[in-house]
């Protein structure tokens, strides 16, 4: 349907700190006022989404989640060729919770195989020691995390620290309250009753696996392309893409220029003035915003210029969607507060945070485009890999505790990935042109199920590009473009840094043995399929 833009109120999710339980539930929210009421997913009995959760470093936090789920709002779209989902899925649906960001023991990092069925509960307890970042906190079960995100289940989790206190009593001067907004962006797709869609390929049938999950609409804290009311001022948007597989570049009217505070696992050292940035899913974006030289009345679009690529384009027939919200600028003006100098100023530096030198070991690793074994008939051949494995595939990555290393992410496939690692930060470092086509043909693939990593350097084009001033802060998700190399250096804590053993083993609440913690692509339809990896961070 075409919807009128800017004419819903952007809704403004509740923040609530402290230990709780949670229902993850179903509730009815309607995404714009042309739509009817729909059902939807959510954390926290919200309309939508979930409540954005607040906690701070250092002290301890105990959350419980009740999954309270019924039928799955996607039940026709449950895939049992793909690993971990079972016809039950579809009546009732496994869900669990990954707090995207944290540093988290096994046991409560919302390992995708440790999950549970309606009417059981699980209990996450966190010490959070790190300093402040704005993460989120999602659902990760393996097999139907594309289905039971897009249903919902993702929300705003802000960590606070003795700089980023989150009330208007901090030394940094930054906006809070009122004035702090976290603005979680997903496209999604809806039936013309207004209830929402999982479908763009109608060649494939229901029950596969799609490959892609990309909208005609973009919501904003799970309202159409919003508008929002501001006074004449300084304020902080903490920027979210939700999104299962869509790319934003944002920008405001007229170019006007912003200040980056912070990426995803924190602030940069200090604020980073710039005109656009670009966020791929579960990348996030702390941005400053002044209206305090407009006029009344005067308006402000957030728009995006992204276009999907000729692939994705090929397939779904998506297409660039510029829209996403719209600032009117009240008569109401206030002392503007100031955008900071600094904003670590070199005061912390955590250990964990990964530094700019020679680390101990390289390791590569590839993301690759290939054929499906077992694909069914009329579904889609082609696949994604890490390393050419799936999930339960050996050998997995061990690296040490207390050790560097560069990772380079090598990207064969057809298209761009933002690749995630949990537990850990990332400092990326750079990005260097590939001959794809003759790195695979010098290294030919084995079939899937074989390690296939080969050393990039003799395929390397021109000189490798630093990252842009915007994204060289503490990063958890970083984009890695076809045909290139992405190099990050990663810290691998040790288990008194940490607090808890990274490398516990522990059961599943549905009794598998497990231990470790994944990295994975983030476009959530390859995390489901084998884009996704286990690692170990070994003593
Ligand atoms: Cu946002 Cu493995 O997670
Ligand atoms: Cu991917």
């Amino acid at each position: 349907p075409d919807l009128e833009p800017f004419v819903d109120e952007l809704p403004i999710p509740e923040v609530l700190e402290g230990d709780r339980t949670m229902a993850i539930g179903q509730s009815e929210h309607r995404f714009h006022r042309e739509l009817d009421v729909a059902p939807t997913w959510s954390y926290g009995g919200a309309e939508v989404l979930g409540p954005t959760l607040q906690v701070h470093a250092g002290q301890p936090i105990s959350l419980t989640f009740e999954n309270r789920l019924g039928r799955h709002l996607f039940a026709k779209y449950v895939d049992m060729a793909m690993e971990g989902s079972t016809e039950e899925d579809r009546s009732r649906p496994r869900a669990n919770v990954h707090v995207h960001g944290a540093l988290a023991p096994p046991q409560f990092d919302g390992h995708p195989e440790d999950t549970f069925r309606p009417g059981r509960s699980k209990t996450y307890t966190f010490a959070h020691h790190i300093s402040a970042a704005g993460m989120w906190y999602h659902d990760h079960t393996m097999g139907i995390t594309r289905l039971n995100v897009a249903a919902g289940l993702a929300a705003s989790y802000w960590l606070r620290d003795n700089y980023d206190t989150g009330s208007a009593a901090n030394p940094l001067g930054l906006p809070s309250g009122e004035f702090e907004i976290p603005l979680v962006i997903a496209d999604r797709r809806f039936h013309e009753d207004g209830s929402l869609n999982y479908r763009c390929q109608r060649q494939i049938p229901d029950g596969q696996w799609e490959g892609v999950m990309i909208g005609d609409t973009t919501t904003v804290n799970g309202k159409v392309t919003p508008h929002l009311a501001v006074t004449r001022g300084l304020y902080r948007f903490r920027v979210l893409n939700g999104s299962n597989f869509r790319t934003y570049r944002l920008f405001f009217s007229g170019r006007m220029p912003f200040w980056v505070i912070g990426n995803d696992a924190g602030l940069l050292n200090a604020p980073v003035r710039t005109s656009s940035v670009r966020l791929m899913p579960a990348e996030r974006c702390d941005i400053l915003v002044d209206f305090s030289d407009l006029d009344a009345g005067d308006s402000v679009e957030l728009s995006n210029d992204e276009h999907p690529s000729e692939i994705i384009k090929g397939l779904t027939g998506a297409t660039v969607l510029p829209q996403v919200m719209r600032f009117t600028v009240g008569s109401i003006a206030r002392r503007a507060g100031r955008v900071p100098d600094q904003l670590r100023g070199g005061r912390r530096q955590p250990p964990l945070l990964p530094p700019v030198r020679t680390p101990r070991r390289r390791r590569v690793v590839t993301l690759n485009m290939d054929d499906r074994p077992n694909a069914p008939k009329g579904g889609m051949q082609t696949g994604m890999t890490l390393n050419n494995l799936c999930f339960h595939d050996e050998p997995i990555e061990m690296p040490r505790q207390g050790t560097t290393e560069m990772w380079e992410f090598v990207n064969t496939s057809e298209d761009d990935h933002p690749m995630h690692l949990h537990l850990v930060d990332m400092r990326l470092i750079n990005r260097q042109a590939l001959d794809a086509d003759a790195y695979v043909r010098a290294n030919p693939k084995p079939a899937r199920g074989t390690r296939w990593a080969p050393a990039p350097d003799r395929f390397l084009i021109g000189r490798p590009q630093r990252p842009a001033a915007w994204e060289s802060g503490p990063k958890d998700t970083v984009r890695c473009p076809v045909n290139t190399v992405t190099r990050v250096m990663i810290r691998w804590p040790t288990a008194e840094e940490l607090g808890f053993d990274p490398d516990t083993v522990f059961t599943s609440a549905m009794g598998h043995d497990l231990r470790g913690y994944v990295w994975h692509c983030h476009l959530i339809d390859h995390e489901d399929e084998c884009m996704m990896a286990r690692f170990r961070v070994v003593a």
